[in-house]
């Protein structure tokens, strides 16, 4: 087992005791391991103890800005939330791979997202298995001529992704596009596809104008295709030391628009992101507390609209906004 959650954090979550979890562990034979002393566990039986109804749920996470967090963050929201029993399927749409790489997938003998389209291939023979409950359609080279294939072949941009998106849908709780920091027909179709756009802000100068241009470019879509599609911003990489970032935050908070729209729960600046990806891990696979996965616990949650059955966090988390920009 790679990712996992500990007794003790289910048991904080769910609002019971940590013997209480151990109890069900025991009675309903569920599959766990144990070290030092730590009781931890994957997916299934995460999902059997959460026990939680998700409402089914596609997300892009885009911004025409680079290195802003968006596979890192896709990465492990998509993990954390397979820890609270989603069924997952991450799609790697950025010809860079950097998500493909992330879950150590070698996408070379694998159909692309450019093959399902340009080949014919049936979507769901992309689909890689990573762990239970958890897939990826993973990324390489050839997906750079996504978007001159889709403006070649005259798809129907609003109808291209999500018509191969709702043959999956069923099978998923969450799926979650990664898509390159780039505004072309690719992120169009996927934007259109989405129910859903989350655009990771880092504390940096270019951020609030790429900010921008892709809510610009949100709203045109929304024109043409007459439909509404929600933009959610998330600030990541925030440094508490550092005044750009709050700056930033408080720009994001007052802003008539993004203000709105901002989620609660920040990502504050860890090198457990970069330090995971290089061991080939996920920030979920050690059984440390960290500010990383805290974080991420926090706005999966936020995303997946997890409120009950523990209530606890959440109100942590709401009340975070306010006080970073104090
Ligand atoms: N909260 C964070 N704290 C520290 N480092 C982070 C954080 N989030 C992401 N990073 C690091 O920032 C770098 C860029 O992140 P990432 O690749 O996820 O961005 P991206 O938006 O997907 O980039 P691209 O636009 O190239 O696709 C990586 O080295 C990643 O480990
Ligand atoms: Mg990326």
């Amino acid at each position: 087992m790679d990712a996992k959650i500990t007794a003790a954090e289910t048991a904080e979550l769910l609002g019971i005791t940590l013997q209480g979890v151990h109890k069900q562990l025991k009675t309903s034979g569920l599959a766990y391991e144990k070290s030092q002393n730590r009781v931890y566990f994957g997916h299934e039986t995460a999902k059997y103890l959460f026990k939680i109804p998700f409402k089914q749920k596609i997300a892009a996470i885009q911004i025409v800005k680079g290195g802003t967090g968006k596979t890192s963050l896709t990465h492990s929201i998509a993990i954390r939330a397979n820890l609270y029993g989603a069924r997952v399927l991450c799609i790697d749409l950025d010809q860079q791979g950097n998500l493909t790489q992330a879950f150590q997938i070698n996408p070379e003998e694998n159909p692309v997202m450019i093959d399902v389209l340009k080949e014919n291939i049936d979507i769901k023979d992309a689909i890689i298995n990573f762990s239970p409950g958890l897939d990826i359609i993973p990324s390489r080279i050839e997906n750079a001529v996504l978007d001159s294939t889709l403006m070649i072949g005259r798809y129907a941009l609003d109808r291209v992704y999500k018509d191969k998106l709702e043959t999956l849908k069923k099978h998923y709780d969450l799926i979650i596009l990664d898509c390159p920091p780039a505004l072309g027909q690719s992120v169009a179709a996927a934007t259109l596809a989405s129910d859903v756009i989350i655009a990771p802000v880092t504390p940096e100068k270019f951020c609030l104008s790429g900010l921008k241009i892709t809510s610009q470019e949100l709203s045109s879509l929304e024109n043409n295709y007459h439909k509404k599609i929600p933009m959610r911003v998330v600030l990541n990489k925030f440094d508490s030391r550092t005044s750009l970032s709050h700056e930033v935050l408080s720009t994001l908070i007052k802003h008539p628009i993004y203000g709105e729209n901002i989620y609660k729960s920040y990502i504050r600046a860890s090198q457990e992101f970069p330090n995971a990806i290089a061991k080939g891990q996920s920030i979920f696979d050690s059984l440390k507390s960290t500010i990383a996965k805290e974080d991420i616990d926090l706005l999966t949650r936020e995303i997946l609209e997890i409120k009950e059955p523990s209530t606890k966090r959440v109100e942590i988390s709401l009340g975070r906004l306010e006080e970073a920009v104090a």
